[in-house]
């Protein structure tokens, strides 16, 4: 499965699945910049992956913001002279009925979801080109594939993450550039449990669990597993696909 001496960037890699796809990386013996809207937190996550025995840069970074994203990806690329990995992690939710959203969560929903994408594969896109090589692999959602109440619009931006990354896919695939995307079930972080907060979140993640025939809800290493597969040399002939990580809740594909 090696990456060894690769470069590997994580959005959003301080804390749940993004940290714990930084530690299976730096496991695989890749280098890798954390990128973090929080100094503090990326730091700490950055010391574990170095006590890995790799590189790693912590980096702040706010995702939605381009002119950002475009510092913090020179700053690796000079770093370490190649960007060889992208993870596209960093994301959000809200659990609201859509009569009761308003334009100011969609556009929050659309930036951090759809548009930190977009503006993380455009400023990393050109570097892997002129490397001829690259792999990026965005977090999408079971969410996206068969949609959730409550979550019309963190629905449409994982849809959207999903779909945009086949259609990289297929742009990128004759510059040796694989683009797949993994799509969690229910995972145990903070997003799943500020989503389903109390007692009522309590019964939610109970309904759930018994929904899902190997009956638990998913860890984050357990994502940060598939993502590792992805980015490794033995899926080298997977590009643009969705994978579900879910216990087996949705069983598309
Ligand atoms: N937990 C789940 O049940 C679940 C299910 C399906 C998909 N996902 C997806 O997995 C990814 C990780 O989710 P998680 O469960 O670890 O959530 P989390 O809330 O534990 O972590 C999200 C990370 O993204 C970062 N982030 C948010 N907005 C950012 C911004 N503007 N700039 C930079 N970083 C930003 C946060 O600071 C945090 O580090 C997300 O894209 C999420 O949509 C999660």
């Amino acid at each position: 499965m090696g990456i060894k001496g690769k470069s590997a960037i994580v959005t959003g890699g301080t804390k749940g699945i993004g940290r714990a796809i930084a530690l299976r990386l730096a496991g695989d013996g890749g280098n890798v910049a954390v990128l973090g809207r929080d100094q503090e937190a990326a730091t700490r996550t950055a010391a574990e992956v170095e006590k890995q025995g790799v590189k790693s840069l912590a980096l702040k970074c706010d995702v939605t913001d381009y002119g950002q994203v475009k510092r913090v990806m020179s700053e690796v690329h000079q770093a370490w002279g190649s960007l060889d990995i992208l993870i596209n992690n960093a994301g959000m939710d809200r659990s609201q009925v859509f009569q009761q959203t308003d334009k100011e969560l969609w556009d929050l929903l659309i930036d951090v979801n759809y548009k930190s994408f977009l503006n993380c594969c455009h400023v990393c896109i050109p570097y892997m080109i002129e490397n001829k090589s690259g792999n990026i692999v965005n977090l999408g959602s079971d969410a996206g594939r068969v949609g959730n109440p409550g979550e019309v619009l963190y629905c449409g931006t994982k849809a959207a993450v999903m779909a945009s990354g086949k259609a990289l896919a297929r742009e990128l695939a004759r510059y040796n550039i694989r683009v797949n995307s993994v799509a969690p079930g229910p995972v145990q972080t903070e997003l799943w449990e500020n989503l389903h907060p109390g007692e009522k979140g309590r019964k939610v993640t109970e309904a759930v669990t018994r929904a899902i025939p190997m009956h638990r809800i998913g860890t984050p290493e357990e994502v940060a597993d598939v993502v590792a597969f992805f980015v490794s040399d033995d899926s080298r002939y997977l590009t643009g696909q969705v994978l579900s990580v879910d216990g087996g809740l949705t069983m598309i594909g």
